[in-house]
């Protein structure tokens, strides 16, 4: 398995939880690494425009109002098989849902408020991550 690269946000619930920290510690134990980070506070447009693929969908300015809500931490994870490695440890998007142990079961309060999202395939993190990093700030080692 060739490495891979996908786009992380840790969403203003968890980030007002103080816990940047331990989300970072279970991406490093899983063999993923940090090889881009930014802490940023999301304009409307922005979040719109990351979320576009949802715009028709109910729940979408409800998303967007949360997404900006606060500052998110922003970060591009490396490492073999990364996108579908990041997506078992946040668990199912509802984290009513989400498996004992991960990320959403962990610190996430509802499906609104589910502490992070995670590229959903390698296609989609190419895209997801040039929204929010120049390429010169993507490190590979
Ligand atoms: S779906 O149905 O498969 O398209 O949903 P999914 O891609 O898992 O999630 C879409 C994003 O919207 C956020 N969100 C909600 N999803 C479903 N229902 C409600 N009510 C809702 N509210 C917010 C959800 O957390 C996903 O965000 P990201 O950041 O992509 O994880």
């Amino acid at each position: 398995m060739a490495l891979e690269r996908t786009l992380s946000i840790i969403k203003p619930d968890a980030v007002a939880k103080n816990v940047i920290g331990e989300i970072y510690a279970r991406f490093e134990k899983a063999g993923l690494k940090v090889v881009a980070a930014k802490q940023k506070q999301l304009s409307r447009a922005e979040a719109e425009g990351f979320y576009a693929v949802h715009k028709e969908r109910p729940f979408f300015k409800a998303l967007v109002d949360f997404m900006i809500s606060g500052p998110v931490m922003i970060q591009v994870l490396q490492g073999e098989n990364a996108v579908l490695k990041h997506r078992d440890l946040m668990g199912a998007t509802n984290p009513k849902e989400a498996a004992p142990g991960t990320i959403r079961a962990d610190f996430a309060d509802s499906i609104d408020a589910n502490a992070v999202h995670g590229s959903d395939a390698a296609e989609t993190a190419a895209v997801e991550i040039a929204y929010f990093f120049a390429s010169t700030e993507v490190h590979s080692r």
